[in-house]
């Protein structure tokens, strides 16, 4: 696939790594790209900034102003041109910049206006990468949507060999089409997702609830904005920042929040993801005052039943392609295909609390995905950002 006609913004920060810069320079030329090069002052003293001007045919940009001349470098239309920014290497420095908002040199400024996406391929030693301050930046800029291509396992400048070592250009250009290649698959297409616990009330400081997380909703909304499609995401209380790309999230407590919701979205959507760990039951009657103690040895909650959202949407759809989830403690095949007739399901995704990784509050999973026609695809067990990409691979519009 080409990158013919995009613009790409290429920071490059001062790591050994700078070198393989080049490389990847020439292969997003070579696949079409116009690629405006941007370095930190520290990557200067790597590589000469005239390897890429001669490659890219621009002047690599690297202060605020040149000096001899005084003319001025706008970070914003930088920004505004470009269709995406690669950092590579993204030294720890920049990473921790970036992830403040530290915008002493160009580079991090046009991070900071950029309208577009923002990869980065980390690069540095195996300490310096494990360190909790680099761990928590690079998550700080996940949850900014910065795409992390992840660094390799290998021998490093420091002569020590561990995970560290940039991506190989091949690779990074190969994440870039990719990210590409996504952005248009879904384009047009309207998808409401379902996320996280429901909250029923039994009194002003008490409520009935589970343990979602709402991370694995969270992940197919992200997933599915970053294919292009226009997603609202209505979640029940959770943590978590809505991802980047998402149209619009609706914040709902209570499963009947959460069903009036999602019944207004449903008939404009073309896909519908039930991820939503919604209550079956809520109190009969939520006290008004905090319920007093009293002495009282017992306490009975009479619960109702609440509506099921998934069941009740399956009954009305019309072309929607609609996918539920089952998490099972026994008997899950049978369990999940159960449901995914009764709810009038296409797909089923179903997790097994028998698994370890699968699960409320882990940050992987384990599932199986069951589809109208019988078809079971089993999958390993891995992040919940690819089981959410598996997810979205395995609809079929
Ligand atoms: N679901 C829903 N509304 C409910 C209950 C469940 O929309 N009131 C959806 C969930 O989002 C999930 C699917 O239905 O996609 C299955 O949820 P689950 O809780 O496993 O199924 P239940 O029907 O509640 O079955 P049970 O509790 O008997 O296992």
């Amino acid at each position: 696939m080409g990158l013919q006609g995009k613009h790409i913004i290429l920071g490059v920060t001062g790591g050994i790594a700078a070198y393989k810069s080049v490389m990847l320079l020439r292969l997003l030329i070579k696949a079409g790209a116009e690629v405006q090069v941007v370095m930190t002052p520290a990557a200067k003293e790597f590589v000469k900034p005239l390897t890429f001007s001669s490659l890219s045919g621009k002047p690599v940009v690297s202060e605020f102003f040149t000096a001899n001349t005084g003319e001025w470098h706008s970070h914003v239309d930088l920004g505004l041109w470009a269709d995406l920014m690669v950092i590579a290497p993204a030294t720890a420095s920049t990473i921790g910049k970036m992830a403040n908002g530290i915008a002493d040199n160009m580079l991090v400024t046009t991070y900071l206006s950029a309208k577009e996406d923002v990869m980065i391929a980390p690069a540095m030693d195996l300490d310096m990468w494990q360190h909790p301050t680099t761990q928590r930046n690079i998550e700080t800029l996940r949850k900014d949507g910065v795409e992390i291509i992840s660094p390799e396992k290998g021998e490093l400048a420091s002569g020590l060999e561990g995970k560290g070592r940039m991506a190989e250009p091949a690779e990074i250009l190969s994440s870039i089409e990719k990210y590409f290649a996504n952005k248009e698959t879904l384009k047009g297409v309207k998808v409401m997702v379902t996320a996280g616990p429901t909250y029923e009330n039994i009194d002003p400081v008490r409520f009935v609830g589970n343990y979602s997380s709402g991370k694995m909703g969270f992940e197919i909304a992200r997933e599915f904005a970053k294919r292009g499609a226009e997603v609202i995401l209505i979640s029940g209380p959770v943590t978590l920042e809505t991802p980047s790309g998402v149209a619009e999230r609706v914040n709902v407590v209570s499963a009947n929040e959460m069903y009036a919701k999602a019944e207004e979205a449903f008939p404009k959507c073309d896909i519908a993801v039930f991820a939503a760990a919604v209550a079956d039951y809520s109190p009969v009657e939520a006290a008004d005052k905090k319920i007093k103690r009293e002495n009282k040895d017992e306490l009975t909650i009479c619960l109702k039943r609440n509506p099921d959202i998934a069941a009740s949407l399956g009954k009305i759809k019309k072309n929607q392609v609609t996918v539920g989830f089952a998490l099972e403690t026994d008997n899950e095949l049978e369990n999940a295909k159960r449901k995914l007739k009764t709810k009038n399901f296409d797909f089923i995704v179903l997790n097994s609390l028998k698994d370890p990784e699968a699960g409320f509050l882990k940050d992987t999973n384990k599932i199986t995905i069951i589809s109208r026609d019988g078809e079971v695809k089993e999958f390993e067990a891995k992040t919940k950002s690819e089981v959410a990409a598996d997810i979205v691979n395995s609809i079929k519009l």
